[in-house]
């Protein structure tokens, strides 16, 4: 398995990580025996890197985990998140809290959920914009000097934000969105305060939610309750016009050899070994094919033919819904 180090002198965790968020939310109906089996493939195949978070299901995504490393502790590194308050009972409502008590809090329930002792890789979810982060990490730090948290992250933090995090405490790894379609860390300094501070890139969405794959056709195709049917960049000429570059994306993918799926992962793993990704699925099948994407290799030319058929700010529509968009500390 290819490796990375997650920040200076951090953990060695797999390049390519596993996205578990959408084997219980967001992604239509769940198959909890597939999805354990493909967590299992994954530890089995030496991918280490789970990432979960308490609001995925909300809570069920962190149980799921649970249950697939009972018995291979080990063999994986657990990063999971707080900070979006979601309640079972209303799961629509959203909430975002960085309060000291309240990450305490949010541990101790994750490491239960867990069934595990200690999180290897703890993430504030969203910047909550009522408290200082300091504050926040401060709390982050106190889990660590308990043993109850091995590592620390933020996740779409901006590089300001990062900065005064780093002054608290280490941070291993900022999660952001990073993809083909979505090159924020690269336009609003989010990786260059990373690269800066000695900190990891996580590419989370790495396929575009699944559309840079080339599977997606028609918005239709969703389910009811799919979150990406309110997502701008799925919704009416925003798709017709995103399905164009992923043409353009199948057709390079085919001049490699490679499916488009292992071509937008490769794209993102070329960044840099301080950039790791993490691609969603729930079937073993491709999760085998993304970790094909380890052996493509993108020269400067390759990756210079990628730019001209897919610049920055090519996609059509924001990554997230007004709400979602405002979450994110610019
Ligand atoms: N920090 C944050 O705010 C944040 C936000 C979003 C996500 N995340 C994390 O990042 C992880 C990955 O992001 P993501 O799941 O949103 O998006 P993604 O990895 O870009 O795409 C996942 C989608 O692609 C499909 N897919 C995966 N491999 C495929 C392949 N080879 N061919 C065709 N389709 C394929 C999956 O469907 P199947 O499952 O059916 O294969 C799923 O619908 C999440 O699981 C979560 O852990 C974090």
């Amino acid at each position: 398995m290819h490796t990375r180090t997650l920040g200076r002198n951090g953990p060695l965790v797999s390049a390519l990580g596993l996205g578990c968020m959408g084997m219980s939310d967001f992604y239509g109906q769940r198959d909890d025996a597939e999805s354990l089996a493909t967590i299992r493939h994954a530890l089995d195949r030496g991918l280490n890197l789970l990432d979960t978070a308490d609001m995925y299901g909300p809570f069920v995504n962190e149980e799921l985990v649970g249950k697939a490393i009972q018995g291979r502790r080990k063999q994986a590194f657990i990063a999971t998140k707080f900070g979006i308050v979601r309640d079972a009972s209303d799961p629509k409502i959203r909430g975002i809290s960085g309060r000291p008590e309240y990450v305490r809090a949010a541990c101790d329930a994750s490491l239960k959920r867990l069934g595990i002792d200690s999180i290897d890789l703890y993430y504030q979810h969203r910047v909550d914009p009522t408290v200082p982060v300091e504050e926040t990490v401060g709390a982050m730090a106190g889990l660590v000097q308990a043993g109850k948290v091995r590592f620390l992250g933020l996740s779409e933090a901006s590089g300001a934000t990062l900065e005064r995090a780093c002054a608290v405490h280490p941070i291993a790894a900022l999660q952001s969105e990073f993809s083909l379609w979505t090159r924020d860390p690269q336009s609003n300094g989010m990786l260059a305060a990373c690269r800066k501070l000695g900190v990891s890139l996580v590419a989370y969405s790495p396929l575009g939610r699944g559309f840079l794959t080339g599977a997606i056709s028609r918005p239709e195709d969703f389910e009811a309750d799919d979150y990406r049917r309110s997502s701008p960049r799925f919704m009416g000429d925003n798709f017709t016009r995103n399905l164009q570059l992923v043409e353009q994306v199948k057709a390079l993918a085919a001049d490699k050899g490679c499916s488009p799926a292992q071509l937008a992962l490769a794209w993102v793993l070329a960044h840099g070994d301080d950039v790791v990704a993490i691609p969603g699925t729930k079937q073993r099948s491709r999760l085998d094919e993304n970790l094909g994407a380890l052996d493509v290799r993108l020269s400067a030319a390759e990756l210079a033919a990628i730019d001209a058929v897919f610049p920055p700010d090519a996609a059509a529509g924001t990554r997230y819904p007004e709400a979602g968009m405002s979450a994110v500390n610019a």
